[in-house]
């Protein structure tokens, strides 16, 4: 009976051990299968997640020259301080970064140093990347590792006197610059804090959304609003009702216009347009929405009243003025934005009711008569249509004439704009 007792234990037990030993071999077939498999899917991951990063930062728009090799560099920025040239990011060991470690590409980024410790210049926008968290540099940072190096020299920027001589950059930091990772405000909802990290931070929405001081220094206030350096065109606050906040708008509106690059009530033009097409419109419907969580939120409260143009007694000449301006926009302009103004949705813009047209500068409404333009081409509006220019079809006085109208009528309240005011965005300048 014992014997058999010990016998069954023994069975029992050799059974056992061999189970054991079996599910070791398997475990250690399994970790030796996964090991390096792990390790790959991990970094892979790390990768596709830095891609998606630099995606949020367009880091490709700017390190890309026209018709040239992606990461690159060699495109040319002008700005009122000289010529940027962006370097080559792709890992190449002589011209790109292909020598830097995840350090020194942090202390581009958060620091805005180079590897040799150069002070480099705020036209990169790390005083916004500045706020982006470790983890995400370092994401991107293997993305761009993962990419084939490109042999590419890229010609040196030219920075004009003074603002060449670096001791200005120096000071010029100390005075402007707000080094530091973005710091969630925890009276806020998760979704409120990554709209405002990636807006603040990756977005750089500041960088254009701003009005830029001599020294290219941006406002205390942000996403205030400001003509963008170097191009004619003003990018409106994203603060005020008045011109792009959307504190009147749904999130889903907000989100539609940030991923798609159009809405019923308005649509993104120029350099807007290029953000939405290369980057904005790429970040996934939840990243887009947290955004427009964060957007709405900054004028919700916001309750300013438009500078009011009214014309309670309108003068013989005003009216005039208008008359002539109706009939120029009849002839051209009614056949795509409607005789009430109101457009084609997701086709033509409305003008009626749309902030854009009515906010105090008129600059960007000019721009649009005079050299047309196309919205952005996204997947949720793969092919738009586009507004002809009307410069060589109208002497100044007449889009003077036109965009007077567009401003004040079908309840719009803008105010009357000159023909000086065309001749000086021909001009390019203020
Ligand atoms: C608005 C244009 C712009 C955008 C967007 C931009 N960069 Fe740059 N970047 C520049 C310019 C210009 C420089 C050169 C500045 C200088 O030389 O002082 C630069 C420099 C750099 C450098 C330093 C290279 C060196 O050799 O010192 C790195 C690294 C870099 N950018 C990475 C990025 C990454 C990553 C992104 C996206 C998250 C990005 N950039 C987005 C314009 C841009
Ligand atoms: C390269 C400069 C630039 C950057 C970067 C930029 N914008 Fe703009 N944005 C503009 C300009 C210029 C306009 C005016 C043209 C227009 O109305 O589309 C504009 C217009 C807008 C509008 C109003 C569109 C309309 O017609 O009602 C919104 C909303 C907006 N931007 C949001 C953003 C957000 C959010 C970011 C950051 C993710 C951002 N922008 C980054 C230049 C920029
Ligand atoms: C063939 C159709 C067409 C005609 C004709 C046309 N437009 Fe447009 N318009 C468009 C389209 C499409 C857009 C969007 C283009 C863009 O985003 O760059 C647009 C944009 C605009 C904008 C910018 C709106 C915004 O939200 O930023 C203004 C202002 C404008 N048009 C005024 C006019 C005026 C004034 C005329 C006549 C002189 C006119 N348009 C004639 C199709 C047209």
């Amino acid at each position: 009976m014992m014997r058999i007792i010990i016998n069954t234990h023994f069975a029992f037990s050799s059974v056992l051990c061999s189970f054991v030993l079996l599910l070791f071999i398997a475990n250690t077939a399994i970790a030796e299968m996964a090991e390096p498999n792990t390790a790959a899917t991990v970094s892979a991951q790390q990768q596709s997640r830095g891609a998606y990063l630099a995606r949020a930062g367009n880091c490709k728009g700017c390190h890309t020259a026209k018709g040239g090799l992606p990461f690159a560099g060699g495109r040319q920025l002008s700005t009122a301080f000289g010529i940027f040239v962006t370097p080559n990011i792709t890992p190449d060991n002589e011209t790109g970064i292909g020598h830097w470690n995840q350090d020194d590409f942090w202390q581009a980024l958060h620091e805005g140093k180079s590897r040799d410790g150069r002070l480099l210049y705020p036209a990169f926008p790390y005083t916004e990347y500045t706020k982006v968290t470790r983890k995400d540099a370092n994401a991107m940072f293997e993305y761009l590792q993962s990419l084939a190096p490109i042999s590419q020299d890229n010609a040196s920027s030219n920075v004009k006197f003074p603002y060449n001589f670096k001791p200005l950059l120096y000071l010029w930091r100390n005075l402007y610059f707000k080094q530091g990772v973005y710091q969630a405000d925890k009276s806020e909802s998760e979704e409120w804090n990554r709209g405002a990290y990636l807006v603040q931070g990756l977005g750089h929405c500041n960088a254009c959304h701003t009005t830029r001081n001599l020294v290219g220094a941006s406002d205390e206030e942000t996403l205030s609003g400001g003509q963008v350096m170097g191009v004619n065109w003003y990018a409106p606050s994203l603060a005020s009702h008045l011109e792009a906040g959307g504190g009147d708008w749904s999130i889903e509106e907000i989100s539609e216009l940030l991923a798609t690059g159009i809405s019923e009530r308005a649509v993104a033009s120029g350099p807007m347009a290029t953000i939405i097409k290369q980057s904005l419109q790429h970040l996934s419907p939840e990243d887009v929405r947290a955004m427009a969580v964060y957007l709405k939120s900054l004028t919700e409260h916001d309750h300013s009243i438009s500078p009011s143009v009214e014309f309670s007694v309108m003068s013989g000449s005003l009216r005039n003025q208008l008359q002539q301006g109706g009939q120029i926009y009849k002839q051209y302009c009614e056949e795509c934005h409607g005789a009430s103004g109101q457009g084609v949705p997701g086709i033509y813009p409305p003008l009626a009711g749309n902030r854009s047209v009515v906010m105090a500068s008129p600059l960007n409404t000019i721009r649009s008569v005079l050299n047309g333009g196309y919205p952005a081409t996204t997947k949720g509006n793969p092919q738009p249509y586009g507004m002809p220019p009307f410069q060589q079809i109208l002497r100044d006085k007449e889009v003077a004439l036109v965009v007077s109208y567009i401003r004040n009528t079908w309840g719009n309240n803008g105010g009357l704009i000159t023909a000086i005011d065309v001749d000086r965005v021909k001009g390019g300048h203020k």
